[in-house]
Order: structure tokens, then sequence, then C-alpha cells
């Protein structure tokens, strides 16, 4: 087969697979599962690739362990989607010492760029900055309440989708009377908002943005048992545009989504297949986000790849 210098080969394509470990941050939501797939996809054999898949169901102790797993079994590569931004100095050096190269996907780390050979996601400051501009224009001089759900505390997306919408809407009449972390899952968004409507009413608020539509789908279910009507009552902003926000968009019960796509899986595998080539890679591969209006929703919800 081919003219190539590998030798002695079964002249069938029989490379030997791309051993990675993958330490997903869980399951917490509709994004994570079509981040999943899309990863599992692309690291299939088919692709040259054996695949070992770790979620740490959100806890951040157990996704170091599972790194340190794959540092110690010496696969080619690790890939990991950080659930929290600090803390990982000390792993990513154990595998820069192991000469294992760490691609990062999704969320990103505070370590240091040298720590890591890429990173491949989403602009979450900007994904912010397009949910906070909407309620801008939206509500702009009208005095409005706002609660905030949160993502997991000291996660990338928490943070700077906090950060961004808040420059949006500075210098507007939208006051954040509250805010709490839901954890990225529809039950961390339910009760956070119970909580909420318990403590202002549901005429005490005006407006929530959900760090992710997971946890305004929650939410959704928390107005609406509290005899309120969201999306009219009580409008909704969210990011991800998964599915079932995006059905909850069409039926108007979420006023506006910011989409986040995980479908990184393919990028990320060739960023692996680049590095272990010896390849020159960019450190930071950032995927463009669109958003929705309620009838932008209603024409693309039947393409929707997610
Ligand atoms: O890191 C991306 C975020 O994580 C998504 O917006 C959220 O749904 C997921 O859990």
């Amino acid at each position: 087969s081919g003219g190539g210098s590998s030798e002695g080969g079964d002249g069938g394509g029989g490379d030997e697979l791309i051993t990675v470990g993958f330490a997903q941050t869980g399951s917490e939501s509709g994004w994570r599962s079509a981040n999943t797939e899309s990863m599992k996809t692309a690291f299939s054999t088919e692709n040259g690739f054996e695949l070992t898949f770790n979620a740490a169901d959100n806890d951040t102790a157990a996704q170091i362990a599972a790194v340190r797993d794959f540092i110690n079994q010496g696969v080619d590569a690790i890939v990991i989607a950080p659930i929290v931004e600090d803390g990982w100095d000390d792993v990513l050096q154990e595998a820069a010492d192991a000469e294992i190269p760490v691609i990062l996907e999704d969320r990103t780390v505070s370590s240091s760029d040298d720590l890591f050979a890429s990173w491949v996601g989403l602009d979450f400051k900007k994904e912010g900055v397009m949910a906070g501009e909407w309620a801008a224009e939206t509500f702009g001089d009208t005095p409005t309440k706002m609660v905030v759900l949160e993502g997991t505390t000291g996660s990338a997306p928490a943070n700077d989708r906090a950060e961004g919408f808040d420059e949006a809407i500075d210098g507007t009449a939208i006051e954040k009377i509250d805010s709490q972390t839901g954890d990225f899952t529809r039950d961390g968004g339910k009760t956070v908002m119970e909580g909420f409507l318990q403590k202002y009413g549901a005429d005490g608020i005006d407006l929530v943005y959900a760090h992710n539509d997971d946890m305004a789908l929650g939410a959704i279910e928390a107005i609406e048992a509290a005899g309120a009507v969201p999306g009219v009552d009580i409008q909704i902003v969210s990011i991800d545009a998964v599915k079932d926000g995006m059905q909850a968009l069409v039926d108007g019960k979420i006023n506006f989504i910011v989409e986040c796509n995980p479908l990184l899986g393919e990028l990320a595998a060739g960023l692996v297949k680049d590095v272990l080539a010896g390849d020159e890679v960019e450190k930071k591969v950032y995927v463009s986000d669109q958003t929705f209006t309620q009838e932008q929703a209603a024409e693309v919800l039947d393409d929707r790849l997610y």
C-alpha cells in the first residue's frame, strides 16, 4: 500500500489507535448530553481513537482524580471539560511532566496557557453580553426586577456569563434583586426559582436570567406552579438553544435564547491529531454562537441538530 515510510504493515490501514482519556463534567444538562454524544462520535474507533470516557458528576475532586488515572494509564492525549476554572495547576503539570498533551474543550481554566496544548469552545462572556443586550433593549428605562439563576459556582460559563450580562445592562433600569446557583440543572433551577417566588412573590419579579436552558425550564415549572405565566408575567432569557429550550421559546414560555454550540467533538478530535503529529495549533479555537427570538426559533426548530 502507498509509498509511505511505514513498513511491515498489513496494508489495510493498520495504524494503531490513538488512546484518549476524556474527563467530562458530568451529565447536568441537555447541552452536556449533546456534547458527550458529539465527543464520543468524533473519538470513535472508525476515526482512529480508543476513548476512555469519564463523567465526574460535577465533582471537581473526582474529575481531577480521573485525569490522574489517565496519566497513570499512559494515554496518548487527555481531553478535559473542566468543571471549574481554578485548581488545575498541579495535575496539568503532572500531565506535562509525563509528556501527555492536554486539550481543553468547552470550559476554560485559570492556569497558565503553557499547561495545555489547546482549547476549543464558545465565548461565554459574549454569550452573556448578547443576553444582556436583549434585556437592555427590551426593558431599557422601565424599572425591572431581575433574578439570576447562575451556573455551577466557579465554572467559566457562570463567571463569564454573569460578567458579560452585567456589563450589557449597566446604566439601564434593570435591577438584579437576587442571584443564586442552580448548578446548570433543571431541578436546581426549579428549586432556586421556588425560593425566589416565595421571597418576592410572582408580582415582585419581572425577568429571569438563566445561565442555561435547563435552569430556565426548571424555572418555568416553578412559575407555573405559582400561578403565573412564564414568558408573559415573568420574562425569561437563557443560554444554550437545546431542543427543549427552543421548544419553550416557540411556545412563548422563554423570550430569548443565546446559543451555545455543544457540537465540539470533531474540532477537539482534529486538535488531538494535530498536536500528536507535532503540528502547530491555535491556543484558543472559538466556535461562534447565534441568538434566537421566538419567531426565529419557530423557523429553525425542525432543523436543529441538538
Ligand atoms: O459549559 C457549558 C455549559 O455547561 C452549558 O451552557 C450548560 O448547559 C452546561 O451544563
